[in-house]
């Protein structure tokens, strides 16, 4: 019987432990989470999803009370198409993330950076040309595309010295958006390092709608494996979305896929950004309790824990500080819906938006519980210990579960009580 050990992740001449620990933003796959998976040997990723904001908590910048004090004069009006990113800072805000996350890591493994095209930050091409190439500035192992199709974003960075060096992957959740990047990138000549194939399962806002669970993981897996043989095309597949076990993982390797790609394991490590009592909601939560919702303002939908604190409330948008989601023309579909419910309050400070929630306020502060589908099954892979709570576990212990676990079964850590 196999294990995940038994297969390699090859880049060329390198070898990686085909585990690889998805980004998961907001400021929830930590540098921290990242080097564990490289130290260990595989593959971890940061996000630069709301860097300038994460920077702050991190590395004590004041990004984000600069932007908000430039524009405050604005913070009573329903326009925020003036409520821009200084370019400059987002640039600096990756450089110092990246950098510091890059200076810290040890071992075989690598580092990659997951870049979400749907975060448009009211200047949607400049702000992701500009979190791309500063990454790879800072010294970024790889660069996955995510939520979007990416189709403009090897333009945005051919011309920079490390193009052909940095490894480039995109997510995708069909053959069809596979092929649409590649027709579109051909003309660069500089194939994908990787494909994430992100099935209906995974956290995070998904690549499909409401009917999500009439796909699956497998069959879109084995359709972008055939497109790519018949298109003599030999490019690493990684799979993702719901795979919990180190059995799960062997079940894809050995129909061909190069490597896994998976997350919420990991949400209940004390390495990841959530924070310990969110935690606890993560382990308790039951099966009924997993929701796919319209709530984002993205357009995406997205998987949470049903109930958690950004599904009921009225938070008055806070685009002059934050705005991460902004489209090109300074609109999100958050503050129409809280403008709407405002018109019509007898009490704004009891107003609750119930069909849209404010994105960036709540990833910012773990209100928005997102998780992949199998998260009701965390409270199995730990110890439910005296007071009720559950004990979290290393992300050392969870990688190595999933690279040496046979027969489905998931590793209990040692019991840590008191
Ligand atoms: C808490 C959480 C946050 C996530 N955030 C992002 C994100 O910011 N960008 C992204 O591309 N994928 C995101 N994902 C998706 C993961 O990177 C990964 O592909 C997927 O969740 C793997 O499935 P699994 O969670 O069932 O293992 C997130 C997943 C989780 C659990």
């Amino acid at each position: 019987m196999k294990r995940v050990d038994d297969f390699r992740l090859r880049f060329g001449k390198q070898e990686l432990v085909p585990i690889m620990i998805g980004g998961m933003g907001v400021d929830i796959s930590t540098s921290q989470l990242a080097l564990e998976a490289a130290r260990l040997g595989g593959i971890g990723h940061i996000s630069d999803a709301m860097l300038p904001t994460a920077t702050d908590r991190h590395y004590n910048t004041k990004f984000v009370s600069q932007k908000q004090k430039q524009y405050k004069y604005n913070i009573n009006s329903n326009d925020k198409s003036l409520v821009k990113f200084d370019l400059e800072q987002v640039a600096e805000a990756s450089r110092i993330h990246v950098s510091h996350t890059m200076n810290a890591k040890k071992g075989d493994g690598m580092v990659f950076i997951n870049c979400m095209e749907k975060l448009t930050m009211n200047a949607p091409r400049e702000t992701l040309r500009v979190r791309m190439r500063a990454a790879m500035d800072a010294g970024i192992d790889g660069i996955t595309l995510a939520a979007g199709l990416h189709l403009g974003s090897f333009a945005l960075i051919e011309d920079h010295p490390r193009f052909r060096d940095v490894k480039l992957g995109i997510i995708v959740s069909s053959v069809r958006a596979l092929q649409l990047f590649l027709r579109k990138t051909a003309r660069s000549n500089r194939q994908l390092d990787y494909i994430v194939v992100e099935g209906p399962l995974a956290g995070g806002h998904l690549g499909f709608g409401l009917d999500w669970a009439k796909y699956d993981l497998r069959t879109i897996t084995n359709e972008v494996l055939a497109y790519l043989k018949a298109e003599n095309l030999d490019i690493p597949v990684i799979p993702a979305g719901g795979i919990f076990t180190g059995s799960d993982a062997v079940s894809f390797l050995e129909e061909g896929s190069a490597a896994v790609q998976v997350a919420t394991r990991f949400t209940v490590s004390k390495e990841c950004g959530i924070p310990p009592k969110v935690q606890q909601e993560y382990f308790r939560a039951s099966e009924d309790d997993m929701e796919v919702n319209q709530l984002s303002p993205t357009g995406y939908p997205m998987r949470m824990i049903k109930g958690c604190p950004a599904t009921h409330s009225g938070i008055r948008p806070n685009c002059e500080a934050f705005g991460y989601v902004l489209d090109a023309n300074g609109q999100c579909s958050y503050i129409d819906a809280y403008n709407r419910e405002l018109a019509i309050a007898t009490d704004p400070k009891k107003m609750i938006v119930k069909d849209k929630m404010c994105l960036c306020t709540h990833m910012r502060n773990y209100d928005c519980w997102t998780c992949g589908h199998y998260a009701y099954r965390l409270k199995d892979t730990s110890h439910k210990l005296a007071d009720g709570s559950y004990q979290i576990l290393t992300a050392e212990h969870i990688f190595k579960d999933y690279q040496f676990s046979i027969n489905n079964e998931i590793a209990l850590p040692e019991k840590i009580e008191g």
